[in-house]
């Protein structure tokens, strides 16, 4: 795969996990410059369509919300809502506190947490981490985006209360770590339609990130990119407006 956005390999320490964005037990946090590239490469395919944003953007199996807290600082203004929602309740708690570094109240109180570990313990690896979220500091716009996160069964096709989606991007579970968890036999059908029901018909785009092995496709939706990247494959599809 060549990089079409994120061509240079730029320096995402920052973002390192447990530095300030929280770690979630069991989970494992995804790379900050695939996650640019899959971004950048969703924007313009909305572009595209003539739809520049600001976008809402939902991750129906977030984890500890790294991929969305990453996201999120890197294209603040790009965005007017995140939604979160995954299987299980205890990962959802580290979403939460991530997700809330997306706003001048979350990043001022995880500052005084780390103050409080420089007082303790005066480490090198806590002044960086005030570093970083002085830098999250200048990246954050003066609009909160707005945050909803809470329980879902994504294998569940019961109604939801999530519509009008512009980007839907998911890592989804991979067996060896974290497995399909749910009502459901068929996960990636019943994820696939509770997307659709989800995305803005209009001017939207799904992306979901796998192991190479699982088959992605689905006859609600058209698949208009894909590529491999070590051990995982994304794709990209957009919704088929049914009439
Ligand atoms: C690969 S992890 C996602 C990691 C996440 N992108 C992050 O940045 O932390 C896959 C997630 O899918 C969740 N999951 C498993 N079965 C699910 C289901 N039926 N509905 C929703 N989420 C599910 C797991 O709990 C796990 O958090």
């Amino acid at each position: 795969m060549k990089y079409k956005f994120e061509t240079d390999k730029k320096d995402f320490s920052h973002f390192a996990s447990g530095r300030v964005l929280y770690n979630a037990a069991n989970t494992t946090a995804f790379p900050v410059r695939l996650a640019s590239e899959i971004i950048q490469r969703s924007f313009y395919i909305l572009e595209g369509k003539g739809f520049f944003g600001p976008y809402k953007i939902y991750d129906p199996c977030c984890g500890g919300g790294f991929l969305l807290a990453t996201i999120g600082l890197l294209y603040y203004d790009k965005i007017s809502e995140i939604i979160a929602t995954d299987f299980n309740n205890e990962v959802l708690e580290t979403a939460r506190k991530n997700l809330s570094l997306l706003s001048r109240e979350g990043l001022n109180r995880r500052k005084k947490e780390i103050e409080g570990y420089i007082e303790a313990f005066g480490k090198e690896s806590h002044m960086q981490a005030l570093k970083s979220v002085e830098y999250f500091e200048t990246l954050i716009g003066e609009r909160n985006i707005r945050i909803k996160c809470m329980q879902r069964d994504i294998t569940d096709k019961k109604d939801f209360p999530i519509t009008g989606v512009n980007i839907i991007i998911t890592d989804i579970p991979y067996g060896n770590i974290v497995n399909w968890k749910g009502v459901n036999e068929a996960p990636i059908s019943s994820l696939f339609e509770n997307c659709y029901k989800a995305l803005d018909k209009k001017a939207s785009v799904l992306v979901i990130v796998a192991d190479k092995k699982t088959k992605l496709e689905h006859n609600l939706f058209k698949r208009i990119e894909h590529f491999k990247l070590g051990k995982r494959q994304i794709g990209f599809f957009e919704p088929i407006i049914r009439v």
